[in-house]
């Protein structure tokens, strides 16, 4: 077996992994992708919408815009809903910005079909993937493909690989520390056959809980409901599901139609962020460095940002310049905090937190003083504005 080499190796074909390689091949820097899964696997993953502008903004300059124009939803703003009425918050005048939504998994199907196109190498379905030799500056990478060793020497490893991979735990540690939050409730996520019965994305705190009306096209909707960490999903039959969106989401005068439910999943929240993106010839994107509940929708629009600023940093330093690769892994985790504090701040406005009943009583009343101010001040507003279509990278 003789050694393969590329300038940067990449592990992990979720969208930080993708959107670095073909970001590095806009810049004329070669790199592989190894990835444990299965193209079809990756392709099926169902995850959030949301992209940011500077995000729809990345995408397009690189060239993977177009099905985002045509099918991508703009929207200009979002609805707080409490207390059983509907406050739209309107970024769009009140800071000239606005989302998109468009699914994550759209945003990968893209991805690859641009990387097949160009027939870029990437390796799915690779086994015992592992990174070596991270304090050199001829780091390696080994795996085994379709029964053969593989080994990978690069000038860079970057660590896409999600919050479960590899490379974020090959970091001595003694050398990373690991900030950790969870929350005492998860998501139950719904896709259903049915055309959504809102033209903005509507967040809920009810007193039963959170519930959120999202989307995916003119034709699909997407609807989560906050339920209990330890619940599963045959304790949520389709009618418990309706029934409990029609009480959170109700406002009187409108409607939630219903439709065929095609997709089914309950996910955990965390909040985590590793002390350092950057170890030796290793670097973190994505998941794979921090993780937010998901309430702000900024789990893909970090990455997305960490990526674009990697991408542009590998550039120069092939440039001869270095400044913005040392300085990657400190200016992508300033950034991430800015992002870590607002998802943690939307997650607990919107939530009911179930400890003692005196505790809980009295949060439930101080989320809808809070949410009352939000409403109220074009200021508080303006803050929301910003930080939900994105902060810049
Ligand atoms: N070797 C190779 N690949 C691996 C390994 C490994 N040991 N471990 C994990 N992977 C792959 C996963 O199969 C996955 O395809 O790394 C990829 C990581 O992708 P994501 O988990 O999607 O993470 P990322 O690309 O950082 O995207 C972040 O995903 O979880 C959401 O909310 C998050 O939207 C955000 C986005
Ligand atoms: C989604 O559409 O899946 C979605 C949208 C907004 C969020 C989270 C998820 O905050």
């Amino acid at each position: 077996m003789s050694p393969e080499n590329t300038r940067v190796a990449i592990i992990g074909a979720g969208p930080a992994g993708l959107l670095l390689s073909w970001a590095l091949r806009d810049a004329g820097i070669d790199s592989i992708v190894v990835e444990n899964r299965s193209q079809d696997y990756v392709l099926a993953r169902i995850r959030a919408g949301v992209l940011e502008q500077s995000a729809v903004e990345t995408l397009t300059r690189l060239g993977l815009g177009e099905r985002i124009r045509t099918e991508g939803l703009e929207h200009d703003g979002i609805y707080l809903q409490f207390r059983g009425e509907r406050h739209h918050v309107d970024f769009q005048e009140l800071i000239g910005r606005s989302v998109t939504v468009y699914g994550q998994q759209e945003v990968v199907k893209d991805l690859i079909a641009a990387h097949n196109a160009a027939g870029s190498t990437i390796y799915y379905e690779a086994a015992d993937v592992a990174v070596h030799d991270l304090e050199s500056s001829a780091p390696r990478v080994t795996f085994t493909h379709a029964g053969e060793a593989h080994e990978i020497t690069a000038d860079f490893v970057v660590g896409a690989d999600g919050f479960h991979g590899v490379c974020r735990a090959s970091i001595p540690r003694e050398a990373i520390t690991l900030y950790d939050r969870s929350y005492p409730y998860a998501w139950l996520g719904i896709l259903a056959n049915v055309a959504p019965s809102t033209d903005e994305l509507i967040y809920a705190l009810h007193e039963d809980g959170f519930a959120m009306h999202s989307m995916r096209s003119p034709h699909v909707s997407r609807l989560y409901l906050q339920v209990d960490t330890a619940d599963s999903l045959d304790q949520w039959p389709d009618e418990r599901i309706w029934e409990n969106l029609h009480a959170r989401l109700g406002v009187p005068g409108w409607t939630l139609q219903e439709g065929e439910i095609t997709d089914k999943s309950i996910t955990p929240m965390r909040s985590f962020v590793a002390s350092r993106l950057a170890y030796g010839s290793l670097f973190l994107a994505g998941d794979a460095g921090h993780i937010v509940p998901p309430t702000g929708a900024k789990g893909l629009n970090s990455a997305i940002a960490d990526v674009t600023m990697l991408a542009a940093a590998l550039a120069a330093h092939y440039a001869d310049d270095d400044a913005l690769l040392s300085g990657y892994g400190e200016a992508a985790l300033r950034r991430q905090w800015r992002v870590q504090q607002f998802s943690q701040w939307m997650t607990d406005l919107l939530h009911r937190n179930r400890t003692d009943l005196q505790t809980m009583e009295f949060d439930y009343q101080s989320q809808l003083g809070r949410l009352d101010y939000v409403t109220g001040s074009v200021h508080a507003q303006r803050e929301l504005a910003e930080q939900y279509s994105g902060l810049p990278f």
